[in-house]
């Protein structure tokens, strides 16, 4: 997984082959319009207001298209002049080929750009809001197979003919035992009723990828937003292929290995597994909620009954930003995603976060 997303000359984000987006290879919340930067925007504000005078910086991670840090950049300059003066856009990318489209969408922004990387943060932590937007999905995941006695590591291999195949490969460590049970997945001498083939995730990227973000934030909020389920959801008998996909062209596949590089492979997160990452390395929980809820909370119905208003635009495009804000708020797609708040130092923590509070309007 890390090789074919990673890879500079062969992955799909290494070579900046994959494109976000309606019309690229699959389409995430920014992507389908300013609607959600601008409806994230207060939320942001209120935060990095809560950290008081001083500079602050706007970090995200994963940026992508760089979709999102210019919605935000845009909304909070319009909306929050005195904040955006103090305020620095700073993007954490691994891959040469997605930075460089992100340095073309945020050409021109109203706010100061930087890339930077892990180490650079962890020598000069920032004080503020840092944003996870669809990125842990994209860490590579442990698999595992239940073989009708064992629990063992699922690996890749290299086939006869030449192709690659999945099988299952050594038993799993006593470490991965203890965490298995713990996810409910052992039970006396079996799988606790998983049929023989059964296979899952475990998410051994999480734990370093939150200490380096904890090392990254001297003092502020990290929103992590994805999708994740409860253990009992994601490990249950039912599920027996996890939940590792791979898109490309707008199409999903249930194939890791097809074309490698030329596919987004994801998994979905683990809620318990991550609130554990996450206190482990330092992170106060602050809550989570439903993209669905998170958006009301946070004005989308007013901006949904906004649009209904005489003289706001000309129809077509009236018409395509009820669509997107219908999308995001969408039970069977994205209005599933998770919101998870967790913060560092005391004071954006104090408050329950605006997008888990009763709706504006
Ligand atoms: C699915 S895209 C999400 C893009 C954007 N956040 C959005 O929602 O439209 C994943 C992004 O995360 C980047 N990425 C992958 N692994 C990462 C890591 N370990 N740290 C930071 N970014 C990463 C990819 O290069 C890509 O830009």
């Amino acid at each position: 997984m890390e090789w074919a997303l990673h890879d500079p000359d062969h992955g799909a984000y290494g070579s900046g082959r994959l494109r976000v987006g309606p019309r690229g290879d699959f389409a995430t919340s920014p992507s389908l319009g300013p609607a959600f930067g601008e409806l994230l925007a207060p939320q942001l504000a209120e935060w990095l207001q809560a950290l008081g005078p001083g500079p602050l910086a706007l970090v995200e991670t994963g940026p992508g298209e760089g979709d999102l840090a210019r919605q935000l950049a845009d909304a909070l300059a319009i909306g929050w002049p005195g904040l955006a003066s103090r305020l620095e856009l700073v993007l954490v990318e691994p891959n040469g080929g997605m930075a460089a489209r992100q340095q073309h969408r945020l050409a021109g922004a109203p706010l100061p750009v930087r890339w930077c990387d892990w180490q650079e943060l962890a020598a000069r932590p920032l004080r503020g809001v840092m944003l996870a937007h669809e990125v842990l999905d994209a860490l590579a995941v442990e698999r595992v197979v239940w073989d009708g006695a064992l629990w063992r590591q699922q690996m890749v291999a290299l086939e006869a003919a030449g192709g690659l195949g999945l099988e299952a490969g050594e038993p799993v460590s006593e470490g991965t035992l203890a965490q298995l049970a713990g996810l409910g997945l052992t039970g006396e001498g079996n799988a606790a009723g998983r049929p023989p083939g059964w296979c899952s995730e475990l998410h051994p990227g999480l734990g370093p990828w939150l200490g380096a973000a904890v090392a990254g934030l001297a003092e502020g909020v990290l929103l992590v937003v994805d999708y994740a389920l409860e253990a009992g959801r994601y490990y249950s008998p039912q599920r027996s292929y996890g939940t590792l996909m791979a898109y490309r062209g707008q199409q999903a596949s249930p194939d890791p290995l097809r074309q490698p590089g030329h596919w987004d492979l994801t998994a979905h997160l683990c809620l318990e597994s991550l609130q554990q990452a996450a206190a482990a390395a330092g992170w106060q929980g602050l809550g989570q909620c439903r993209q669905g809820q998170a958006l009301l909370a946070l004005g989308l119905a007013a901006a949904l009954y906004d649009l209904q208003q005489p003289g706001r635009g000309d129809l077509a495009d009236r018409l395509a930003r009820r669509e997107a804000l219908l999308r995001l708020v969408d039970p069977a797609g994205l209005g599933e995603f998770r919101w998870i708040a967790l913060g560092r130092g005391t004071a954006a923590c104090a408050q329950t976060p605006r997008f888990l509070r009763e709706p504006v309007g």
